[in-house]
């Protein structure tokens, strides 16, 4: 069997800081490629930034070979350049058919025999989680898991990263058997986001927000992670999910990891993913008999009246009598000198009527307020907003004067707009994660440990969900969560930021 490589890279803009890769992405038919893997592998090679004669193989069950799999591509990405088409390869074969390990062997030594210089391997496991623990055996089984002499074989993992602690311990034992962790690439998509890094650089590169790190000068910490869409046709994977699982133990808690860690001793991958880990193991969740009250869970309905939106029990693929949530908020503590006592509010949910990504540090009232100026920001706390998206940015509320002959005052903002994320130079999230796992560094992907300590944090709020009798509260599509959402915080004395 013959590769198509491409011919040697005529800019001089590209890098070299790669081997050539042959990077064989299993479920190549599937939405994800589509809509993700095959656009930022395109942009990856216009930037120079994919390794000079690399290899893209296609695996699925789909009956596709080389030609139909490039005029897919071209179907779902018109602009596709055919030199670039030209790098991809389809094996058509069962992910548990040890005949598929053995074609791809065999088209992983063409490839190599075609190259001067060892190339690397980038497996991109982008099937449904089911096919992860087979592939990964065969790989293994074949011996495609080793590296080969002078290169580099990773391994690319999508979420989700097991159910609960113990199956994401048993994919791990997998894992493990088959491949070092300093190989496996575990990709939380959230953290490839310019916005995201940028916590980073606003939190550790500003004497200004330095000091406002800490519980003297936080009252409180809300992330809201929504979405505006329903399930849509994944009401099948859904049912196995939930917005805990889906959303809460990746997303949500990475971006709490971020905002809230200790300054890492230096930006190394190793030393930030030890805070985010110190961080995580700091999480306090209520204990058993405060479970009911701290942790809330919801379900869509249909939209009020005149909307056509569905509530979850009508969506296809889901249990006329389903208990899953498509909300889920969570009252959090951080226990470690610089958050003790400061609760840590999140929430995520489907249908609800903005979809965005936040992080809010609201402040706490002045100690003293010598004009009694306290009461105009006693709805709207002075706050730093850290938006992700859209619009991701930084947005500070304050009080100011009213102009005036009253001495009086008024909420204002201050705010800074991140650039846009399609501007020239901005990577999407998904073309910066696969560049750095050609490239072999793991920074911005989560490591064992992480996804550990977050099932510590989830696991017990899914049992006890999944043990209770009560009824999962219902919310209208396109509102902002069950009432018991807004008691978590009422009854504090406290509000969700902005959201009514
Ligand atoms: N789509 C997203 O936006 C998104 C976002 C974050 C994470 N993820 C994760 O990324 C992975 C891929 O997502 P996706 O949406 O692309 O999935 P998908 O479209 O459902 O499946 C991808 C491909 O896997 C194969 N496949 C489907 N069902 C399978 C099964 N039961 N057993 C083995 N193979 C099966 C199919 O290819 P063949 O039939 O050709 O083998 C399919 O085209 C999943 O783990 C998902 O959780 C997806």
């Amino acid at each position: 069997m013959t590769g198509t490589l491409l011919a040697p890279s005529d800019t001089t803009a590209r890098t070299a800081h790669a081997l050539p890769t042959a990077i064989v992405m299993f479920g190549a038919s599937g939405d994800l490629a589509r809509r993700e893997l095959f656009p930022a592998l395109i942009n990856l090679f216009r930037q120079g930034r994919l390794p000079e004669q690399s290899l893209v193989i296609g695996v699925g069950r789909s009956p596709l070979d080389d030609e139909t799999l490039r005029e897919r591509i071209r179907g779902w990405l018109p602009s596709a350049e055919s030199q670039w088409l030209g790098r991809i390869r389809y094996l058509r074969g069962g992910y548990d058919d040890p005949a598929t390990y053995a074609g791809l062997a065999t088209m992983l030594a063409d490839h190599a025999s075609q190259l001067p210089v060892p190339a690397d391997r980038l497996y991109y496991l982008s099937t449904p989680a089911q096919a992860f623990e087979p592939v990964i055996g065969h790989l293994a089984a074949a011996g495609l898991n080793r590296a080969v002499a002078g290169g580099h074989t990773r391994i690319v993992i999508e979420k989700p990263f097991g159910q609960d602690e113990t199956s994401a311990q048993r994919l791990d034992a997998v894992l493990h058997r088959a491949f070092d962790e300093s190989q496996v690439y575990r990709i939380d998509h959230y953290l490839g986001k310019d916005a995201v890094q940028n916590i980073l650089t606003l939190r550790f590169a500003n004497a200004a927000f330095q000091p406002m790190w800490h519980r003297s000068w936080v009252d409180n910490v809300q992330i809201t992670v929504s979405e505006t869409v329903g399930v849509n046709d994944r009401g099948g994977f859904y049912e196995t999910a939930g917005a805990a699982r889906d959303m809460l133990q990746n997303h949500v808690l990475q971006l709490l990891a971020l905002t809230m860690m200790e300054p890492p001793a230096s930006l190394s991958s190793e030393a930030i993913r030890d805070e985010k880990v110190r961080l995580l193991e700091a999480v306090r969740l209520a204990g058993p008999a405060e479970l009911d009250r701290l942790c809330v869970r919801g379900q869509y309905g249909p939209a009020p009246e005149g909307s056509t939106t569905p509530g979850y029990l009508q969506e296809p693929n889901v249990d006329p009598a389903s208990r899953t949530e498509t909300y889920a908020a969570l009252r959090l503590e951080v226990d470690n000198p610089r958050w003790s006592g400061v609760p840590v509010y999140v929430r995520t949910g489907k249908c609800l009527p903005r979809r965005m990504a936040e992080v809010v540090l609201q402040l706490r009232r002045p100690q003293h307020l010598p004009f009694a100026f306290g009461h105009v920001l006693d709805d709207a706390p002075e706050a730093l907003v850290l938006r992700i998206q859209p619009d991701p940015g930084l947005r500070l509320r304050f009080a100011a004067k009213r102009p005036g002959h009253q001495l009086s005052s008024q909420p204002a903002e201050m705010t800074f707009s991140y650039p846009a994320q399609t501007q020239a130079g901005v990577p999407q999230a998904y073309e910066r994660l696969l560049h750095d796992a050609l490239v072999g560094d793991p920074s911005l992907f989560v490591r064992s440990d992480e996804v550990r300590q977050s099932w510590r944090i989830v696991d017990p709020v899914v049992r006890s969900w999944a043990a209770s009798s009560t009824p999962v509260p219902s919310y209208p599509a396109g509102s902002w969560g069950p009432v018991e959402a807004d008691r978590l915080l009422t009854r504090e004395g406290r509000r969700w930021h902005d959201d009514r």
